[in-house]
């Protein structure tokens, strides 16, 4: 038995980060199957030379993939005809419903509790990424409109997600995230349903040792920044998910600390939270660690858990100790100096 993985670096410095993190799957010996990778391309290189950004290739190899690791892509902030962001395209192809991300920060002493030790549970698919905009032209000038689309089928799935994650840490908590004093029909329909997942008879009481909390998403982010302790799991439609667990990431220090995975029921993506970094790319200083804890993450969907605590625990490690880090963390340190570290600790 093999555990198959995909690799696609992309662009900037995911072809710097992800092969770090192959480095440290291989060297996981039998705490995984022997894994074995198969290295695809996508993102902004690929569509300057060929045309299109996620290459169908790509696509059909992953459906044959046990999981996959994705680094970043370059996307233009322009409009540019014919490219659209593989990343969401690859969330919809593989039908990745949900964006995982944990943050998490480094204790002083091994035991003792972090500060901030949360997941954000985004929900992927709807909401106002649904890109239904129009432009119309009235007597008093331009009117941009957007449709938000709000599910009982994705919230309740993005729901089951949180609980699920919530089951399996040890505060077992969920805050759901919404603003239903103002949008009573969408983001009621979101709490609503989410609400009523420990009561779902297909549940069967599962879930009834979580407790459920929810917050107004503006009082969300000022908790978050005042006391980031009172939260565990935090689930939340598409865009109150995407701009609260960039915030989270701010909690830890550095961007090249947090990982996330793109998770559907069938499959699982680990990608490191920050983009290509233009700015450093190819001096060989890009932090490993996000994307080394996003290849743990990824392994603790498919139920790695040994494996899974192993990386984390080699690579908290190296944090702790502080000599062997890259200059986002205040080091010195080459990207090869710190997979290096980390593997010793394995
Ligand atoms: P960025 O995350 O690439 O960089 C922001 C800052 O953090 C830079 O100063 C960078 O050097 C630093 N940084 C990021 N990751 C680091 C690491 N591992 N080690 C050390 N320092 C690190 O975000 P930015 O600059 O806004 O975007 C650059 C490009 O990346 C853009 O083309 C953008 O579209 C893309 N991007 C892609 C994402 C993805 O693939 N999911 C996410 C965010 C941005
Ligand atoms: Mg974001």
């Amino acid at each position: 038995q093999s555990l198959k993985i995909g690799l696609i670096p992309a662009d900037g410095i995911g072809k710097e980060v992800i092969p770090a993190a192959k480095r440290v799957l291989e060297a996981l010996g039998s705490d995984i199957p022997k894994p074995e990778f198969v290295s695809l391309l996508a993102g902004w290189e690929v569509f300057t030379r060929e045309g299109y950004a996620l290459p169908d290739e790509t696509v059909e190899a992953l459906k044959e993939c046990d999981g996959a690791l994705f680094g970043a892509v370059s996307s233009p902030s322009r409009r540019v005809t014919g490219y659209s962001s593989p990343i969401v395209q690859l969330r919809k192809e593989l039908d990745l419903y949900a964006n995982v991300r944990p943050v998490t920060s480094v204790a002083a002493n091994p035991g003792d509790k972090p500060d901030v030790d949360l997941v954000v549970v985004r929900e992927n698919t709807e909401c106002l990424y649904v890109k239904q905009e129009q432009l119309t032209l009235t007597e008093s000038g331009r009117e941009a409109r957007a449709t938000r689309l709000i599910t009982e089928r994705a919230s309740r799935r993005i729901g089951k997600m949180a609980f699920e994650i919530a089951l399996g840490r040890p505060r077992q908590q969920v805050t759901i995230i919404h603003k239903s004093n103002v949008l009573s029909v969408t983001d009621g329909l979101f709490r609503e349903t989410i609400r009523a997942v420990p009561k779902l008879s297909e549940v069967n009481g599962k879930y009834d040792s979580v407790k459920v909390e929810e917050q107004i998403v503006d009082s969300a982010v000022y908790r978050l920044f005042r006391e980031p302790e009172i939260y565990d799991v935090l689930v939340a439609p598409n865009l109150y998910g995407d701009i609260l667990s960039d915030a989270a990431a701010a909690l830890v220090g550095s961007l090249g600390l947090v990982p996330s995975v793109n998770a559907g029921d069938n499959f699982v993506m680990g990608e490191p939270v920050h983009g290509s970094a233009p700015d450093i790319e190819g001096k060989g200083i890009a932090n490993p660690l996000a994307a080394i804890r996003s290849a743990a993450l990824m392994l603790r969907f498919q139920g790695y858990t040994a494996g899974a605590d192993r990386i984390d625990r080699a690579v908290d490690q190296v944090i702790r100790e502080g000599e062997v880090l890259t200059p986002d963390l205040g080091g010195k340190s080459k990207t090869q100096e710190v997979l290096d570290a980390v593997l010793k600790k394995l």
